[in-house]
């Protein structure tokens, strides 16, 4: 039976405030103001500069030591491991410059061969965007299942027609609430995950041979439904803090006839990104005065790593443009199949897309997911898991630095749990590939996230599962890999 999330600190506040010290004496490193065997502040002072406790420091500080960054000694203090490399400048450059040619997009096997060992526990997961199911509150989830059987067992058993079961569509618009965003439960489709709800809303915009504006890169899913529907992708130049360059697409909306936008704008995949909110303001605006809708992937906007949840578009919105697309897929349970898209302009067209194809949804799934969120669970569970995946990309992070060779850089994002590595010029990511998996350790390369097959030389690792031995034997083998294709 998999174990529920859990979380080294005292407190679900103290956990955070941990976390943020963690974060600052990696930054601290990362940049080279501390370097190999300069000491480390001491505690009572970084615990007033940060207006945490010396105890939260001190926590903090043990896990630095656990993860090889500082050394204690003895009657000394804490000092920066003198093994620290002098961290190379890994951050990605702010842009990136992509052919603003349309293309027809083509995947391969490789779509196989990454999400053939998703589900294999003998392959190290880096590849797939998977989080470990121990983080998953599957114990509180396995309750709400248990308690909807029983009480509705009959509905449990009966089809369930699009636009889906209506508590749980009271459920999922009632978190929007808190963005300061009023969602009609009626506007409000379930769908078969966040996979479903994209196709859905690129069928219900598009038509075949349209024009579709993506971010690059790009989550490779978007990519695969625009190859499958013959439809075009344009991919825009994208900022690895701040996203879709605007300016970029203003003038490709200006030069060609651009039918759809599809943005992951909160921690994008791969690169984590985050679309600051005058800019979505700015992008909603732009693709309104075109008259062209904007579909928003927001399935990693719970997952921020600051103190604030990141707006959806959706905030900006005043004629309806916008379709908001989301799942608990990598929050409570991928298996439960359970997403949304929220639209009010191609909700008929939606649901007409969903009824051709799969006609109904699972009843059992739906009826325990909304009595799980009613609970008031979720929220406590949200703290938790956020926490671990901060912790989780960091100590990744921080250990692919170390143990891949100069040359290479990589993304920091403020979210998710995805990293997305720029290995050093010539390293070709599909012979990595080949050479990982021959070691069941998976990954996913570069290419699979552009439509013109840019990023050879870059990888995506997923960080969703705790840091073990196993995890960082994997790290330091694709180190020695990368540097053997030198
Ligand atoms: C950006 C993004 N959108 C959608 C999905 C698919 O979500 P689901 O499993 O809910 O279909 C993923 C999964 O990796 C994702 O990263």
């Amino acid at each position: 039976m998999a174990r529920e999330a859990t979380v080294p600190s005292p407190s679900e506040r103290g956990a955070f405030l941990y976390d943020q010290v963690t974060r600052h004496v990696l930054g601290l490193v990362e940049k080279g103001t501390l370097k190999p065997g300069d000491r480390a502040p001491s505690l009572r002072g970084l615990g007033r500069q940060l207006g945490v406790s010396i105890s939260t420091v001190t926590q903090a500080y043990n896990a630095l030591q656990e993860m090889g960054v500082l050394r204690v000694r003895p009657q000394s203090g804490y000092f920066v491991d003198r093994a620290v490399e002098p961290t190379q400048e890994t951050r990605l450059p702010r842009k990136t410059s992509v052919s603003r040619q349309p293309r027809k997009v083509r995947f391969g096997e490789l779509f196989e061969q990454i999400f053939s060992v998703a589900n294999d526990p003998a392959v190290v997961p880096f590849g797939a965007a998977v989080p470990a199911v121990e983080l998953m509150p599957v114990k509180g989830l396995m309750r709400a299942t248990q308690r909807a059987a029983a009480r509705v067992p009959e509905q449990a058993v009966d089809y369930c027609f699009p636009p889906g079961h209506l508590e749980l569509r009271r459920e999922i618009a009632r978190r929007y609430i808190d963005l300061g965003l009023s969602v009609d439960p009626d506007d409000v489709v379930v769908t078969s995950g966040c996979s479903e709800a994209l196709a859905l809303s690129l069928q219900a915009v598009t038509r075949r041979g349209d024009i579709v504006a993506v971010e690059s890169p790009t989550y490779f899913s978007v990519l695969r439904l625009i190859e499958r529907m013959g439809l075009l992708a344009v991919e825009i130049d994208s900022d690895p803090e701040t996203g879709l360059c605007l300016d970029a697409l203003e003038s490709a909306i200006d030069t060609m006839d651009i039918k759809a936008v599809v943005g992951v704008l909160n921690f994008s995949n791969p690169v984590g990104s985050l679309m600051p909110a005058d800019a979505k303001q700015r992008l909603v605006d732009m693709l309104d005065g075109a008259g062209i809708p904007l579909i928003e992937d927001d399935i990693y906007g719970d997952l921020y790593f600051g103190d604030q949840r990141p707006p959806v578009a959706r905030c900006f919105d005043r004629s309806g443009g916008v379709l908001t697309c989301s799942s608990f897929s990598k929050s409570i349970a991928p298996g439960y199949r359970i997403g949304w898209v929220i639209s009010d302009r191609y909700r008929d067209e939606i649901i007409e897309w969903k009824q051709a194809t799969s006609s109904a949804m699972c009843s059992l799934p739906q009826i325990a997911m909304a009595d799980y969120l009613r609970s008031g669970e979720y929220e406590r569970h949200l703290v938790r898991l956020r926490s671990a995946y901060r912790g989780q990309v960091d100590k990744m992070r921080f250990m692919l630095a170390r143990h891949l060779p100069a040359g290479t850089r990589i993304s920091n994002p403020q979210g998710g749990f995805v990293l997305w590595i720029e290995l050093p010029r010539g390293t070709d990511a599909l012979e990595l590939l080949q050479l990982a998996l021959a070691e069941n350790i998976s990954l996913t390369p570069g290419m699979m996230f552009s439509a013109t097959r840019k990023y050879r030389n870059f990888i995506r690792v997923n960080c969703g599962h705790p840091w073990d031995q196993r995890i960082e034997d994997a790290v330091v083998r694709l180190g020695q890999l990368v540097a053997s294709m030198a």
